[in-house]
């Protein structure tokens, strides 16, 4: 290997999945090794943070080990460590911080700490080489519903959040409610094709005065009380179309707000970003609405959108090459906010 090349490993632990990561001059990933808990967590309807932590420390070593040996490096030839440090659950993400402090202390090589969220807006850069900032990002995930603006790489600001609920939980509540188990969004992304997205009418919240901040929770209990009063008027329930109409509110609200923060930002390029960004409807809709306006739209592969080390060994690149290291106090922040140091 030339002597120019750059290895980062990333490191991601804060939820439910033990992700490691080799990625070669921040786009080219060598390996990405992703050891998902769901099955267990399934057990009990979402993520019980105790098992999280536990599971983590468990596969760790593995995870990194199969990463090395995939991308055919030895630890030595890797030039930084990369790991999520929030936000996060915190026990989550103490794992991937210790073990990343342990390995960077032990040989000898930087430590760069990365914001979850910019972890998954990077995941963009891995499929699109032509992709540079500025560029407007929506990341929704489990936990988040960001619009941002990437000024420039590690550059971010926050144009509209959500209110309450993430579009990712409120994907998992209402799967869960129609009985599809956890987690939620894959489910109803593949049920909402056998519906009608026409068939209920659910509510599009709006936030007085802030157009480009999102609210889900109205939604989620919106289709709860359809629920109840089908039950209560013995009404069989269409799963399909309750899973198709709760989507298309989600779309239209998602949708309404990325084309209202390209109009007046004047920025001709939109990603997404996230475990929901895999979502199936809100992709076509993103695809149509931005070919309409002439606007590139970006989108990673559904592996890349969830969870996973790679997205945080390409942002840990980025803030390599700015300079950004971090020293053995480096903690986890089960709040970090983006942009913050
Ligand atoms: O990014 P992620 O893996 O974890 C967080 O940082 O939160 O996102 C997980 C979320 C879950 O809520 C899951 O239901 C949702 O992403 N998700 C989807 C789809 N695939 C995953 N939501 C809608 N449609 C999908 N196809
Ligand atoms: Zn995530």
């Amino acid at each position: 290997m030339e002597h120019k090349d750059i290895l980062i490993m990333g490191i991601e632990s804060s939820c439910d999945e033990t992700a490691v990561s080799v990625v070669k001059n921040g786009r080219q990933i060598l390996s990405n090794i992703i050891s998902s808990q769901i099955d267990i967590h399934t057990l009990y309807g979402g993520v019980v943070p105790e098992i999280a932590s536990r599971k983590h420390t468990e596969r760790i070593n593995y995870v990194i080990e199969e990463a090395l040996r995939k991308a055919d490096v030895s630890l030595d030839e890797i030039d930084a460590i990369g790991v999520t440090y929030g936000p996060g659950l915190v026990g989550a993400l103490l794992v991937g911080v210790a073990e990343a402090k342990a390995i960077a202390y032990a040989t000898k090589k930087p430590l760069v700490g990365v914001h979850h969220i910019e972890g998954h807006i990077s995941a963009n850069y891995i499929e699109h080489p032509d992709l540079e900032p500025p560029f407007l990002c929506l990341v929704v995930s489990g936990g988040h519903t960001h619009l941002v603006i990437v000024k420039d790489y590690g550059k971010y600001e926050v144009i509209g959040r959500t209110r309450d609920d993430a579009a990712g939980e409120a994907f998992d509540k209402v799967a869960r409610a129609i009985g599809l188990g956890y987690p939620g969004g894959p489910k109803i992304d593949r049920l909402a094709k056998e519906g009608n997205p026409q068939a209920i009418e659910f509510p599009r919240a709006v936030v007085e005065g802030a157009p480009l901040d999102f609210s889900f929770s109205g939604l989620k209990s919106a289709v709860l009380n359809y629920l109840n009063m089908c039950e209560m008027k013995h009404i069989e329930v269409n799963r399909a179309d309750v899973a198709a109409s709760f989507q298309q509110c989600v779309v239209d609200s998602l949708v309404s707000r990325g084309m209202t923060a390209c109009r007046e930002t004047g920025m001709k390029k939109f990603a997404i970003a996230g475990g929901v960004a895999s979502n199936s409807a809100i992709r076509n809709a993103f695809e149509q609405e931005c070919d309409k306006r002439k606007i590139q739209f970006y989108h990673p592969s559904p592996i890349f959108c969830t969870d996973n080390g790679a997205m945080i060994g390409v942002a840990a690149y980025y803030e390599y090459l700015a300079g950004t290291r971090h020293g053995w106090d480096l903690n986890a922040i089960p709040n970090l906010k983006l942009g913050e140091r």
